[in-house]
């Protein structure tokens, strides 16, 4: 593959092991994806950050990448990590846990990448713009950037991430280039479309269907941002879906026709299969979890409304970045929450957390994507249904 000069002296050790590493990685994706040269990208989020995922190899890894003097010539953050960085005491996390999870981040800011843990970094300052190239890596913001912002990026790994952020490039190839961009489904949404657990659920059918493909939704009305991200994040976590379009709403799909020639169409008039296979058995609850993706201040607002003068039974996390708790804070909707029992908790979530650990078994959410992961990654049974009902649920300790 052709590489610039800069590129050359990354790749020959001259601007450092940590940077050399870095194209080492980079050289290896490009060449198992054909890709002709790299290009220039404006920011990074880089996954694998928790200690329950990376475990010791993981922080070693790190550790030692970063005092191979690895240092990230772009505007870098984190996906969320395994505890709240600030209230991990108060929530309960185990202290050696605690103190790896730290040598992870310590590990990250050595090498220069801001400490916001958050998979939803649009939200809290890293917001790319339409056209831009990014090497990102969580599922979910890789969907919503692709989709809703109309940047470019693959859905890249960890290691990937973090080598394209400290060289400041990633190989041209996938979803980087136009014609992967166009849409291989059609997808006629037949059926309303009411709360964002009905985006989810929607999502999740689809990403079974398309595995890997790209949607174009028709049929679906002026969806909310929030709605798009539980959408993405569903379609992301079901089939792996890293792009898609909705007709007359998402910008690419405004600016041009997205559909390739061959599209095929499928139908959804009924969401009810999306419910069924995202729900385990059991009324009793321990554990609401709320904020998957990460919660954006309007959703904070709305559910600090539906707490309003109610007490929880269950635990009832709503996990956002500490950008938006901070300002939650400001506007007041913190001490609303936090007067009914609930919690705000920042920098991590219900799937990356030690949740067994914490001895939560039984969880209710209205996101389908931690429903979708909750009993592979927590052990924990999960109903997944609307934000009332899981408000309820945390109320009164049981799904009716
Ligand atoms: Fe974010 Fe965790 Fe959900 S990383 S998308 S809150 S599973």
């Amino acid at each position: 593959m052709e590489l610039s000069k800069e590129e050359k002296l990354m790749f020959e050790g001259v601007r450092g092991e940590g940077a050399r590493k870095a194209m080492e990685i980079l050289v290896a994706l490009a060449e198992i994806y054909n890709a002709e040269r790299m290009i220039e990208v404006k920011s990074a989020q880089i996954a694998g950050v928790s200690y329950r995922n990376l475990g010791d190899a993981g922080l070693e890894f790190l550790e030692e990448w970063a005092a191979q003097g690895a240092k990230v010539r772009v505007p870098s953050t984190l996906n969320p990590a395994g505890m709240d960085l600030r209230n991990w005491r108060i929530l309960g996390f185990p202290e050696g846990f605690a103190e790896k999870q730290l040598r992870i981040i310590k590990a990250y800011e050595k090498m220069g990448v801001d400490p916001t843990c958050t998979c939803t970094p649009y939200l809290a300052g890293n917001l790319p713009r339409f056209g831009d190239h990014i090497a990102w890596s969580e599922s979910s913001a890789v969907s919503f950037a692709n989709s809703v912002i109309g940047a470019r990026t693959n859905r890249e790994g960890g290691p990937s991430a973090l080598a394209a952020a400290v060289a400041g490039r990633t190989p041209l190839y996938g979803l980087h280039l136009d014609e992967n961009r166009l849409a291989d489904f059609i997808v006629e949404v037949r059926c309303p479309l009411k709360s964002l657990s009905d985006f989810g659920a929607l999502g999740y059918l689809v990403g079974k269907k398309i595995s890997g493909g790209v949607p174009f939704f028709r049929g679906v009305k002026k969806p909310s941002t929030d709605r798009l991200k539980a959408l993405g994040a569903a379609m992301a976590a079901s089939g792996s879906v890293a792009l898609f379009h909705v007709d007359g709403v998402t910008p690419e799909a405004q600016k041009k026709n997205m559909l390739s020639e061959n599209a095929k169409v499928l139908v959804i008039d009924d969401l009810s299969g999306g419910y069924d296979a995202l729900n385990s058995q059991g009324e009793v609850i321990d554990f609401v979890a709320l904020g998957c993706p990460h919660a954006s201040i309007d959703e904070i607002e709305v559910i600090a409304d539906l707490l309003r003068g109610k007490r929880v039974k269950s635990t009832l996390w709503i996990t956002t970045s500490s950008a938006v708790k901070d300002l939650a804070e400001k506007r007041g909707l913190l001490n609303m929450i936090e007067e009914s029992g609930a919690h705000v908790v920042a920098d991590t979530c219900m799937i990356v957390a030690p949740i067994e650990e914490l001895g939560f078994k039984k969880m209710a959410t209205n996101a389908a994507k931690a429903a979708f992961y909750a009993p592979s990654h927590c052990k924990t049974d999960v109903r997944f249904g609307s934000l009332e009902k899981c408000i309820n649920a945390a109320v009164s300790g049981r799904w009716e």
